[in-house]
């Protein structure tokens, strides 16, 4: 594991609170699904469920320059590691405490059974994972100058996961619902709405991140999941280009008049949510960054992990900053988490910067201006 240090430090405890707004905070693990499970005497029903595609991540680092066709170029390191927006949350959030279930398809290959392991190690329940005899499990290499990174992705098996083959009564016994990477699912995108009002229908909270659209045409169908959409989580070029809106605080008040809550990334400038008319910035946090693979998935395993513990919104933006902030200590999405009393020393550590988020409530005036 290559990791930055982390100081170690004293506990703190936070207040608990109630949204007034009436949706974060509001939802409690033991509301959903206390006692409650698939079939009977198998393990509890999972706190988050997380429908989505699975890929191992190549990470290629120090990359000063990308090879034409024909040519080579040397990096200065490599790692195989989980990858997948959707398996580094899952990874994460169950590090992080939640029980989690993963309902997504793997090709028969060695990378499938690699990508099984990881998601089991972290203890996520793999049991509902489908696996593909004529199909590749995904790839994405990534490749890394600085803070920077690019991504070149083989969506294999991923590509063709369907409404029909979702084992449903697995998905709803879950609390809540997540999604990420909508453009990457191209079998299941148009059918997402329809899960989501399921999940709704089913007394769960859901949770969206579509990340980032590689034909970079931001068709407007994702509007039809907002409706049934508790936490959308895009990063802020995202919402920029859904919002179709280049001023960023202008593209989440768009947003906003869709979406019940808009928690929008920034990179090592933090993180900023909105419900409403009310609006929080969380800081950035000083860290010494490896590398930004997964940032914003572990914000997400954070922001959720607080969410699903009934945590007031401007608890649940410091949650995601720091593991956000905390995911960038290692390389790749998921190796700052296998070692939690390193998070619970960094959490300690980050806490009061973390929770100084500024609060503003904007007035109807003020919004259309
Ligand atoms: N260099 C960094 N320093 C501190 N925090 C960071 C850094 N990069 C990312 N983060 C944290 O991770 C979160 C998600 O990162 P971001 O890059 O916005 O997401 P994505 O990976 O989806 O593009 C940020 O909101 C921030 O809290
Ligand atoms: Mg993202």
């Amino acid at each position: 594991m290559s990791c930055n240090p982390i100081a170690p430090q004293r506990a703190v405890d936070n207040p608990w609170w109630v949204d007034q707004a009436g949706r974060p905070g509001l939802k409690m693990i033991e509301s959903h699904n206390s006692g409650s499970n698939t079939s009977g005497n198998q393990a509890p029903a999972p706190d988050l469920m997380v429908v989505g595609e699975l890929n191992v991540d190549l990470i290629l680092e120090n990359v000063n320059e990308l090879p034409a066709l024909g040519k080579e170029r040397i990096a200065g390191r490599m790692k195989l590691t989980l990858g997948s927006s959707s398996a580094i949350l899952a990874s994460n959030a169950s590090r992080l405490g939640l029980k989690v279930g993963f309902v997504g398809a793997l090709g028969a290959d060695s990378f499938g059974g690699y990508v099984r392991d990881a998601l089991m190690d972290a203890g996520v329940d793999t049991s509902q994972l489908l696996t593909r005899e004529h199909e590749s499990t995904g790839l994405t290499v990534i490749y890394t100058h600085g803070g920077e990174r690019g991504m070149l992705t083989y969506p294999g098996a991923m590509e063709r996961l369907a409404f029909e083959e979702l084992p449903l009564p697995y998905v709803t016994a879950a609390s809540h619902l997540h999604l990420s990477s909508y453009y990457l699912q191209p079998t299941l995108r148009p059918d997402v709405p329809r899960l989501f009002r399921v999940a709704r229908e089913a007394g769960m909270s859901t949770s969206l991140d579509t990340n980032w659209d590689p034909d970079e045409s931001w068709d407007d169908d994702l509007y039809e999941v907002f409706p049934f959409v508790d936490v959308f989580l895009p990063n802020d070029e995202e919402a920029r280009h859904i919002a179709r809106e280049g001023n960023l605080q202008r593209a989440i008040e768009k947003l906003a008049a869709h979406v019940g809550t808009v928690v929008v990334t920034c990179g090592s400038d933090g993180a900023i949510a909105r419900t409403g008319d009310q609006q929080w910035v969380g800081p950035s946090l000083p860290v010494d960054p490896v590398d930004a693979v997964g940032a914003g998935d572990s914000f997400n395993a954070g922001f959720l992990s607080a969410f699903l513990r009934g945590r007031p919104l401007a608890d649940c933006l410091a949650a995601g900053t720091t593991a956000g902030a905390f995911s960038t200590t290692c390389a790749g999405g998921t190796d700052a988490f296998a070692h939690m009393e390193r998070y619970q020393r960094f959490e300690l550590e980050m806490l009061p910067r973390a929770s100084a988020v500024e609060y503003t409530e904007f007035s109807r005036a003020e919004r259309d201006v």
